[in-house]
């Protein structure tokens, strides 16, 4: 069966095909590559994480409507960045709510910074911290967290959670999505086992293989 277009100029097949075993070559040496080195993602990415694209393959509702957020919440953001998802959650619990968001990199709390400041947001408590120490905020202060395409770039991944379970009321919830042409993607299951190790409990999963949310509980002790 001929699966190439005939009116296709060969040349532009070329380069798709050329293009295509590039992405897979780069994203697969640098699986391996974060294998072994893990470091945060530098603070100059930042605009390739806050791409306008990027929302329609991973859009701020899934974290949204996942969490059942509304007004007056208070949630915690593990690995903000720049704040790509930060400003959505912020204004999903206005008027009294607050998002703390926490990353290790001030660089990238500075562009959270002056997105909150060019669209007016200010119900968001940056956070400068390392999330697999100690967050320096108090435990159950959380009524829901969320973590995007980070918790497979952390070193410890399951202390980053056990930090999320100290940080959450019980019954809170807490989100991880995570999108597969992260050189970090954890596969579902790995996801869930880290979660489990953490002391958090499975609720609900969105998405599928590529591209998914996992939700989790914190139970009573
Ligand atoms: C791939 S970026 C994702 C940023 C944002 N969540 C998004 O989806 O656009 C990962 C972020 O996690 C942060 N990060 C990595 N390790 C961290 C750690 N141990 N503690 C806190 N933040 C961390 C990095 O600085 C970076 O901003």
């Amino acid at each position: 069966m001929d699966i190439l277009h005939p009116l296709l100029p060969l040349w532009f097949e070329i380069i798709v095909l050329f293009f295509v075993c590039w992405i897979l070559f780069v994203v697969v040496v640098l699986r391996i590559v974060r294998h072994w080195w893990k470091f945060p993602a530098p603070a100059f990415f930042g605009a390739l994480f806050s791409a306008p694209h990027r929302k329609h393959i991973q859009p701020p509702s899934m974290i949204i409507d996942g969490l059942g957020l509304k007004s007056g919440m208070k949630v915690v953001e593990l690995g903000c960045g720049p704040g790509t998802y930060t400003l959505d959650v912020a204004k999903a619990v206005l008027p009294d709510g607050v998002v703390y968001a926490v990353d290790i990199q001030e660089g990238m709390l500075n562009q959270l910074r002056k997105k909150m400041e060019r669209q007016g947001i200010a119900n968001i408590t940056p956070v400068l911290a390392d999330a697999k120490g100690d967050i320096p905020l108090e435990d159950g202060i959380a009524d829901a967290a969320y973590a995007v395409t980070v918790i497979g770039e952390i070193s410890d991944p399951v202390s980053a959670l056990k930090q999320v379970c100290r940080l959450l009321k019980v019954g809170g919830l807490y989100a991880q999505s995570e999108l597969v042409i992260d050189p970090d993607f954890p596969l579902r299951r790995t996801t869930m086992r880290w979660a489990q190790e953490a002391g958090l409990t499975f609720r609900k999963g969105l998405g599928g293989a590529l591209r998914y949310v996992l939700v989790f509980e914190k139970k009573a002790a």
